[in-house]
């Protein structure tokens, strides 16, 4: 990866664990946790696309709500657990390495910036609530396009902002469909592989894997 630009990360999933607020309720949840946080975000997902492809916009935050209650129906969780795993959705824990990585990238000359289909306020509250607010040069929401990732529209944000080229780009999430989405689009796109998963067959495989962002100092 030469002449690399500006970084851009994925936020959900990535920098941030989506996992950690059913975690943080395992003793009220009980085993099932793991099992009811992964339908969560599938869930969750499933609606951005789907939505998207039937033009019926909804926030990221509405989705969140909308796939929380069809998640709570599906592994029997009492309602009144509701309020607690969607404020601890807003205030989601970072993986562990994310913000000593970040400090250091900070010192290179490149923009940082993350790309996602959080709300504004919702990332902005994630950075804040994180001490990361003075890491990024931006936080570019879908919202901006009124459409989810992959579409074009949505990785065409920060290009259009910073004026550089797609090849660029250093995009890197740990969702392997956003690295491909990425990928076909025409970053270079770095896989964030946490737990040795297997990557998609969607034409594209990605310009680098990496178990954590710690190996992404040693390669830009
Ligand atoms: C995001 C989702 C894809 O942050 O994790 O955009």
């Amino acid at each position: 990866m030469k002449n690399i630009k500006a970084i851009i990360f994925d936020a959900y999933g990535t920098l941030f664990d989506v996992n950690s607020a059913a975690e943080k309720c395992k003793d009220k949840i009980g085993d099932k946790w793991e099992g009811f946080a992964n339908y969560w975000r599938t869930t969750q997902l499933e609606y951005t696309w789907l939505r998207s492809l039937m033009k019926r916009h909804k926030n990221f935050w509405q989705i969140t709500e909308d796939s929380l209650d069809k998640s709570m129906k599906a592994y029997a969780i009492d309602n009144s657990m509701r309020n607690e795993l969607l404020d601890l959705y807003k205030i989601l824990s970072p993986f562990e390495e994310v913000p000593e990585v970040l400090k250091s990238l900070k010192e290179k000359n490149l923009k940082l910036a993350i790309l996602s289909n959080g709300t504004p306020d919702l990332l902005y509250e994630l950075v804040k609530g994180n001490n990361l607010k003075n890491i990024f040069d931006d936080l570019f929401s879908i919202e901006e396009v009124g459409v989810y990732k992959p579409d074009s529209k949505v990785y065409d944000i920060p290009t259009k902002k910073y004026q550089i080229q797609k090849n660029e780009v250093a995009f890197l999430s740990a969702n392997t469909w956003d690295v491909s989405g990425a990928g076909n689009y025409g970053y270079n796109s770095i896989w964030v592989n946490r737990s040795e998963n297997i990557f998609d067959n969607l034409d594209y495989q990605p310009s680098l894997q990496i178990k954590n962002l710690k190996e992404l100092l040693y390669n830009i």
